[in-house]
């Protein structure tokens, strides 16, 4: 199987010398070809800085990322922008769609950023509109629709691209238990048909247990590390709900 991400000896500091925070420290990590990743850990533990330093976001204080075989902290400011159009794909809690383009044109932006032929885009928009059964909205505007509506909407538009990693930080945090559930789904899905590769940052050990593996992170360190096998996802919710308590915070 194909290694997507390799990252070694990453650590973040943040502050002034004289007041430094490490944020991250020591975080070794490799994600293979079409794994559907969870990272949890409690409020501050450094989850988020994780997934921006990953997205090229933001960038570590020391450490190696390769992404797709790619070196990404060697990169310039224009190649890590086509980088991120081409290789990866983000959701983020609170959607980021642009308000005065359609949810149709809000898919399709990264491929017509990418000089992709129209019909092949009409095409390709089809069908990440069946997976995320959002096929009756594609004609609305973001107001008019609802925030799970929103969020899958954010969802086809990261992955329409066909990117080698889709980075989520916490996808299902404003979303009612219903629409949670069918955007977990559609993931799922995604990573089992399309082979994707998901990385997903959640509090919610429920969204966790649509995971295959689960990082935990404490204090900027890895803390633990799950893989669901042959267990019920209720089994391994369980599995998930013990670590989370040993880990304190309740994971929050
Ligand atoms: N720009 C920044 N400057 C200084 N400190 C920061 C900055 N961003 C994050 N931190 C600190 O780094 C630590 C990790 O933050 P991070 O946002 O990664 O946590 P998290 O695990 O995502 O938490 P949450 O579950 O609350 O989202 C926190 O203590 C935070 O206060
Ligand atoms: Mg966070």
């Amino acid at each position: 199987m194909k290694t997507i991400l390799q990252a070694n000896n990453v650590q973040k500091i943040y502050g002034t010398k004289e007041n430094q925070y490490k944020a991250l420290e020591d975080i070794d990590l490799e994600v293979m070809e079409s794994e559907f990743i969870g990272i949890m850990g409690p409020s501050g533990a450094g989850k988020s800085t994780l997934l921006n330093i990953l997205s090229t976001i933001d960038s570590p204080t020391s450490g190696e990322i390769v992404i797709a075989g790619q070196n990404i902290l060697q990169m310039n400011e224009e190649q890590l922008s086509d980088f991120r159009r081409n290789q990866l794909g983000f959701i983020f809690q609170d959607y980021n769609l642009l308000d005065t383009l359609t949810v149709k044109e809000n898919i399709l932006l990264p491929l017509a950023l990418s000089k992709v032929p129209a019909n092949d885009i009409e095409a390709r928009v089809q069908e990440i509109a069946d997976t995320f059964g959002i096929r009756d909205i594609l004609e609305k505007y973001p107001y008019h629709i609802s925030g799970g509506q929103k969020q899958r909407t954010a969802a086809s538009r990261a992955i329409v691209a066909n990117p080698s990693l889709i980075l989520a930080d916490e996808p299902t945090g404003a979303l009612d238990s219903k629409s949670s559930a069918s955007l977990l789904e559609s993931l799922t899905q995604l990573n089992e048909r399309h082979r994707s590769t998901i990385m997903m940052v959640t509090h919610d050990a429920f969204a966790a247990s649509f995971c295959k593996r689960i990082l935990f992170i404490k204090d900027g360190k890895m803390y633990a590390e799950i893989h669901k096998h042959q267990q019920s996802r209720q089994e391994f919710f369980q599995q998930i709900m013990d670590v989370l308590a040993s880990l304190g915070g309740g994971g929050k």
